[in-house]
């Protein structure tokens, strides 16, 4: 297990003083940090065509990546390079616990785990992200400058690199293993590794209202919504027929306004945008699928997990009518099992106690066979 130590400050004050605002350094946020993974399986990760991972090095002063997967890495020689593996939380059990200690920031906003496995002189360049995101220093030492928000230009350092011209640091330090880097979305910042390293970066995202609306038409038209036409029966004479007066302005305002304050449709919408996995999902799915009554003793006997990366979420406002989002679907389930799947959504690991009340109830052995088979959650060994 990790344990998140904040050292001077609480969750309440970083989220006041820090999240979404200031870089920061948080030195032993993890304390007695060891590896959850080694140098080695993540290259086997790496080798994998499902799983994205990215090589980025220099070759002279012209900054190249390459895309995974990855059989050889001898021809990268033993510097200057960093091997970056996206979406850990998916492939490894034992490094989705990193996310843990972060949960006081709900799962919606998450985005990813990340590793980097990076040799003296790799990094991936100065750069922006959009994301927030906490690095975590395991192994190895590397130096991280950070500058401040505001005009930065940024460029293609390669076609897969946007980089961003110098900045002035304000943060200028070495991580070493168990530290925690911070830095929120628009911060320039560029790491370089000191000695062979592994850095974990647990990332947060929020989309763009560009994203939003466009995943919005995407669920109106899937699902056949929203079909109703502008009216105006009232209107009145118009004399400049170019013209597209204050009062139609406003009611072509109206109706999109009518669609984003509808609650229950943008709650079915962002429920199931939010809940869609972003990256290749590890499906759990047993040999042989489970009858009933073998999923009631499991439940008994056995710890229930949620499969890495994926996404099950409720909202304060509707859970009480029993609608769920998982992995992009919404469900509307009865009533009698709402406390248990909210433990799920909740829980990325549900050991019996937590939930073998439910082991005799018909609908929820029925929805949870439905999840197993669909390998969105599994049974401890
Ligand atoms: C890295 O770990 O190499 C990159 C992480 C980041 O800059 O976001
Ligand atoms: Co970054």
């Amino acid at each position: 297990m990790f344990e998140l130590s904040l050292s001077e400050f609480s969750r309440e004050t970083f989220l006041r003083d820090y999240w979404q605002k200031q870089p920061v350094v948080i030195r032993q946020g993890f304390k007695n940090f060891e590896n959850p993974i080694d140098a080695d399986e993540i290259a086997g990760l790496a080798g994998l065509s499902e799983v994205e991972s990215r090589m980025v090095y220099r070759d002279g002063e012209q900054w190249q990546a390459e895309f995974g997967p990855f059989d050889d890495f001898q021809r990268f020689g033993e510097k200057g390079w960093s091997l970056v593996v996206q979406a850990l939380d998916h492939w490894s059990e034992e490094a989705a616990e990193m996310i843990e200690p972060f949960r006081f920031i709900p799962n919606w906003r998450l985005d990813d785990l990340m590793v980097s496995f990076a040799t003296p002189g790799g990094g991936v360049g100065p750069h922006i992200d959009l994301y927030d995101v906490f690095i975590c220093q395991g192994s190895g030492k590397r130096n991280w400058r950070v500058g401040d928000i505001g005009n930065h230009v940024e460029f293609a350092a390669h076609d897969a690199l946007l980089h961003v011209e110098p900045f002035q640091p304000i943060i200028d330090t070495e991580l070493l293993p168990g530290d925690i880097l911070y830095i929120p979305p628009g911060f320039p910042h560029d790491g370089v590794t000191l000695e062979t390293s592994l850095s974990f970066s647990v990332g947060f995202r929020a989309n763009s209202t560009a994203t939003m609306v466009s995943g919005l038409a995407d669920h109106l038209t899937d699902k056949e919504l929203a079909p109703e036409l502008l009216s105006d029966p009232q209107r009145v004479l118009s004399n400049n027929s170019g013209e597209i007066s204050r009062a139609d302005f406003q009611q072509i305002q109206n109706q999109l306004l009518q669609l984003v304050e509808n609650e229950p449709l943008m709650r079915q919408f962002a429920g199931s945008f939010l809940s869609q996995a972003k990256h290749e999902l590890d499906l759990q799915i047993a040999d042989d699928a489970y009858n009933n009554e073998e999923i009631s003793e499991l439940l008994q006997a056995n710890k229930l997990i949620r499969l890495g990366g994926l996404k099950a979420f409720y909202f304060s406002d509707s859970v009480d009518q029993g609608l769920f989002y998982i992995n992009g679907e919404e469900h509307s389930l009865s009533t009698d099992i709402i406390a248990a799947v909210k433990l799920m959504c909740d829980n990325v690991t549900l050991p019996p106690e937590m939930i073998n009340s439910f082991s005799e109830n018909e609908n929820f052995i029925s929805f949870l066979g439905e999840l197993l088979d669909a390998g969105y959650w599994y049974f401890a060994e």
